[in-house]
């Protein structure tokens, strides 16, 4: 896998089910730029671990992901698609990067902060750590960027800093990521609240976030349900979040200019805009769930590509890691 082109790299968890925030976000920007990028693309099952997970229901989650990953459009051919833990080297750089990065700076994370209050009873010393496995997996790449959606800036900066921290007392060894983060789609909120960001851990709250493999029915009354005002004007006013989310999910879908979309619903209502933005979701997601119910049937498909992956990804992770290690003065 050698080429000109800057490598990118970006991983998904296997918890929940890929909602449009995850689509939106992330995974479309994935497809749409994998012929301008060398592609890894990575499920990241050691990192779903740093919060409970039922093993079995984790296991078949990640393949789930990987299926629906290609239903999205990743490409085999363009992109490296693999799970996590299938690479050790993971876990490994990610103990040489915690040996080097300040309890301070872990600390500051806001998503650590926000996972540790929802879960009280289970702030294990994984999740403090998880800013570092996520260095590590982007490291151990030497990526040049990492698209992403807009929560998981602060994390990447930690990347960047390590990187420079390591290269810095042990010599030129990584590439200091930059963030790919899209204009439109990087936060795409709850559905029922706009003022929070969808999010896989609310989704046994009914209507806050749509699931790729949702029916045309589930999003139709989930979007009608979605919360906007009462003052019925159809524009992009950030502080009138209900609507803001559902016209940046129309304009994602649509690719149209905030202006086009404007001029299209002025003198419209909410009703309209509402069955509008459904039809879009519903149009757009269409092709992903019928690839997906296909792929899902097509295991050893599957298992095929996961296992390339995990090959191809293997052979850099392992130059990388042994530098690493060496620069250490590890054996
Ligand atoms: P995860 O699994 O929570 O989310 C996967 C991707 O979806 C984006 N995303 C969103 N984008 C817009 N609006 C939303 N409401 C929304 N919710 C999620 C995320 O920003 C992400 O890009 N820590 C990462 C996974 C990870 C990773 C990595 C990413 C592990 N190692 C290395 C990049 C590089 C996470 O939990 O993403």
């Amino acid at each position: 896998m050698q080429t000109n082109k800057l490598r990118v790299f970006s991983g998904i968890q296997p918890t929940g089910n890929i909602h449009l925030g995850n689509y939106l976000g992330a995974v479309k920007n994935w497809v749409e730029r994998q012929d301008s990028y060398e592609n890894v693309f990575c499920v990241v099952n050691s990192h779903a671990i740093t919060l409970p997970q039922n093993p079995k229901i984790l296991k078949e989650k990640t393949y789930d992901l990987c299926a629906m990953l290609l239903a999205c459009g990743i490409n085999p051919k363009k992109s490296t698609l693999f799970i996590q833990s299938k690479v050790q080297e993971h876990t490994s750089l990610a103990w040489l990067l915690t040996c080097i990065t300040p309890m301070g700076d872990l600390s500051r994370m806001t998503q650590f902060k926000d996972k540790s209050q929802k879960n009280p009873k289970s702030i294990f010393a994984g999740l403090f750590n998880y800013p570092n496995l996520m260095s590590a997996d982007i490291l151990l790449y030497k990526s040049n960027l990492v698209p992403v959606g807009e929560d998981q800036k602060q994390h990447i900066e930690l990347a960047r800093d390590t990187a420079i921290r390591f290269n810095r007392d042990f010599g030129e060894t990584f590439v200091v990521p930059e963030p790919l983060i899209m204009q439109e789609g990087a936060r795409i909120m709850g559905l029922d609240d706009p003022t929070k960001k969808m999010s896989k851990s609310s989704s046994d709250k009914p209507n806050h976030s749509i699931a790729l493999i949702d029916t045309p029915d589930r999003i139709v009354k989930k979007i009608k349900k979605a919360t906007t005002d009462s003052e019925g004007i159809i524009a992009f006013h950030k502080e009138r979040a209900g609507v803001y989310n559902l016209l940046t999910i129309y304009q994602c879908f649509t690719k149209q200019t905030q202006e086009e979309i404007e001029s299209e619903f002025a003198g419209l209502g909410y009703g309209k805009l509402k069955e509008r933005v459904a039809e879009a979701v519903i149009e757009g997601l269409r092709p992903i769930r019928e690839s997906y119910e296909k792929l899902i049937l097509e295991q050893d498909y599957l298992h095929k590509i996961l296992d390339v992956g995990a090959q191809t990804a293997q052979k850099i992770a392992t130059a990388t890691y042994t530098e690493a290690k060496e620069k250490m003065g590890l054996i």
